[in-house]
């Protein structure tokens, strides 16, 4: 299992390896855009990785195609593959990733 935290004000919960981030998203109820509904077309799922970038697994070639800011990536393309502590951050919901984690 893998502890997802979601910005300053969703929480956090643990997911299977193989879950997807915007799965993920969606159990903690942290609203993250999906408009193409998991196809990897509309970049309205991306998501800053505040921390824990190598528990994922690498980015595909529709994803590397979308040419996403360092440190951010899709979230219905990418899966936790590793056990450990991930943190995850959109400006809507809240917090500052650049602030130390506690
Ligand atoms: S939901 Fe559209 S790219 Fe991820």
């Amino acid at each position: 299992m893998t502890r997802v935290r979601f910005g300053r004000d969703f929480g956090e919960l643990e997911v299977s390896l193989g879950t997807t981030l915007l799965a993920a998203a969606a159990r903690a109820k942290a609203p993250l855009g999906n408009a193409c509904r998991g196809q990897g077309v509309c970049r309205a799922c991306a998501v800053r990785v505040v921390s824990g970038a190598q528990l994922l697994d690498t980015a595909g070639e529709l994803e590397r195609q979308m040419q996403l800011e360092p440190g951010w990536r899709m979230a219905c393309k990418t899966h936790v593959q590793r056990p450990g502590l991930l943190q995850l951050w959109i400006p809507h919901w809240g917090g500052d990733p650049s602030a130390p984690s506690g």
